[in-house]
């Protein structure tokens, strides 16, 4: 939990060159401690990574890196119970933690920003917290997919309306529905994993842009920190922040996949659909209307997704118009990152225990197959195995439709001496593939909407978990 930096009269650890103290309302406007102090465990890895490499190297000596080792854990024992007391005057999560070092460990503390900037900490940090928080996102994210699948396992063969244009299409079955969402979120997963490994490159070693005088070992930091490789080049390690944009557009991709089945949810839950019932608890009721359960969750998860839009548009802007190499702007790629992720996270979470909580109404999506002529894509492909061809067939079948529309019903309630009328190829064969069972069995290939292929599906999804 974020405590709230207190404001002091103490110098800024950077003062020497200037004659005055800084207005304090430009430190508070500068400061950015308040919300950064989220990256204070990475800071702390960073610096223990880094000074033990100053010690390999011979720049500190080792009595120097003990004194670092052992008041580096102090602090982050200080800030774990929540004693630690974080400072406007000190800035940002950086300068806090250098300054208490120093109050603890002296001279040594002071060696410890040699061959070091706050430009290649601070990109550091923010790339070993996005990998953890990948990790936990794709923990969700396979969660939220067990969810699915268990779904369209035990309904595989429920059948109810595919849409188009939200017009009743052609019968599916709800586990197909719901595996068309597994493959989304699975690549919305392999895109995390895609970006992760660029998220996971060490900057340290550049410092402020142009690298340093001081013979750094990088590659040891990177092994210690399990960083896959170098942010290579000083001035683009400092500078660009595509890695957290990148996340953006996996996450924002990945709420857009969760809002879409938020308006689903929204759509199926309401009466004039009523093909689920929501789990009580993810509901919420009306202080006005007594009558109203509410699909408040899935609102939420669809309106969320603005959110996570708007975090990867914010960090578009923020870089696009910056000179290489650092600039102060950086500092607000922290804000709409942070709540990216936490948004994305939330939202996995208690998405997960509402599709699991869903509850189908077969009567109800049974009822809207047999008001949108929903097989007559079946009866139309019937008369192409007669030797008709597609479009003489699609022709009889529209008329056929119009007969149906013009006495109130449906195509598949049309007497088969009716339907004979349109086409003599029709036989009495033709009933079944009028029936919701009958369509979706004959979509019997890889990808399809028979309920056998549908489990297949599943099982090979579940797999790949
Ligand atoms: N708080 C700064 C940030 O978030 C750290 C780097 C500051 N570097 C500097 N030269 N002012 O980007």
């Amino acid at each position: 939990m974020a405590t709230k930096p207190q404001a002091g009269s103490g110098r800024q650890l950077w003062s020497g060159r200037f004659r005055e103290p800084v207005d304090e309302r430009v430190k508070r406007f500068s400061a950015s401690v308040g919300f950064d102090q989220r990256l204070a465990k990475q800071d702390i890895a960073g610096s223990l990574a880094h000074a033990r490499m100053l010690a390999a190297a011979g720049i500190i000596t080792k009595r120097d890196l003990t004194a670092i080792e052992r008041g580096l854990g102090r602090i982050r024992r200080e800030i774990e119970a929540g004693s630690f007391a974080w400072s406007l005057d000190a800035e940002d999560v950086h300068l806090n933690i250098e300054r208490r070092l120093t109050a603890l460990a002296g001279e040594a503390g002071k060696r410890l920003h040699t061959a070091r900037s706050r430009n290649d900490q601070v990109a550091t940090d923010l790339r070993l917290w996005l990998r953890e928080e990948i990790d936990a996102i794709d923990a969700a994210l396979a969660a939220l997919l067990r969810a699915l699948i268990a779904q369209a396992e035990r309904h595989a063969a429920l059948v109810m309306p595919g849409f188009t244009h939200l017009q009743v299409a052609q019968p599916v079955t709800f586990g197909h529905h719901l595996l068309a969402y597994v493959a989304m979120l699975e690549r919305d997963r392999v895109r995390l994993a895609q970006c992760r490994s660029r998220v996971n490159q060490l900057p340290l070693g550049a410092a402020a842009l142009a690298g340093t005088s001081f013979p750094i070992q990088r590659q040891r930091v990177a092994r210690e920190l399990g960083f896959e490789g170098l942010a290579e080049n000083s001035i683009d390690a400092v500078s660009d922040r595509d890695f957290a944009i990148e996340f953006c557009a996996c996450a924002a991709l990945a709420m857009v996949h969760l809002s879409r089945l938020a308006e689903e949810i929204v759509l199926w839950s309401s009466p004039r659909f009523g093909f689920v019932r929501l789990p009580d608890r993810y509901c919420t009721g009306s202080s006005i209307m007594p009558q109203k359960k509410n699909p408040d969750v899935a609102e939420l998860v669809r309106g969320k997704s603005a959110r996570v839009i708007g975090s990867l548009v914010a960090l578009l802007a923020l870089m696009k118009a910056q000179p290489l190499a650092y600039n102060k702007d950086n500092q607000e790629d922290k804000e709409p990152l942070f709540d990216a992720v936490d948004t994305l996270k939330d939202c996995l979470a208690i998405f997960g225990g509402l599709i699991a909580g869903l509850v189908p109404v077969p009567r109800a999506m049974r009822a809207a197959l047999a008001e949108g002529h929903a097989t007559a894509t079946d009866l139309a492909d019937y008369l192409v195995r007669k030797g008709v061809a597609f479009r003489d067939a699609h022709e009889a079948v529209a008329r056929a439709v119009r007969e149906a529309e013009r006495r109130g019903t449906d195509l598949a309630r049309l007497p088969l001496a009716t339907l004979r009328r349109f086409s003599p190829k029709i036989g009495a064969d033709a009933k079944r593939v009028l029936t919701p069972e009958g369509s979706v069995a004959s979509r019997n290939h890889v990808g399809g909407t028979a309920p056998a292929q549908v489990r297949k599906a599943a099982a090979r999804a579940r797999k790949r978990l």
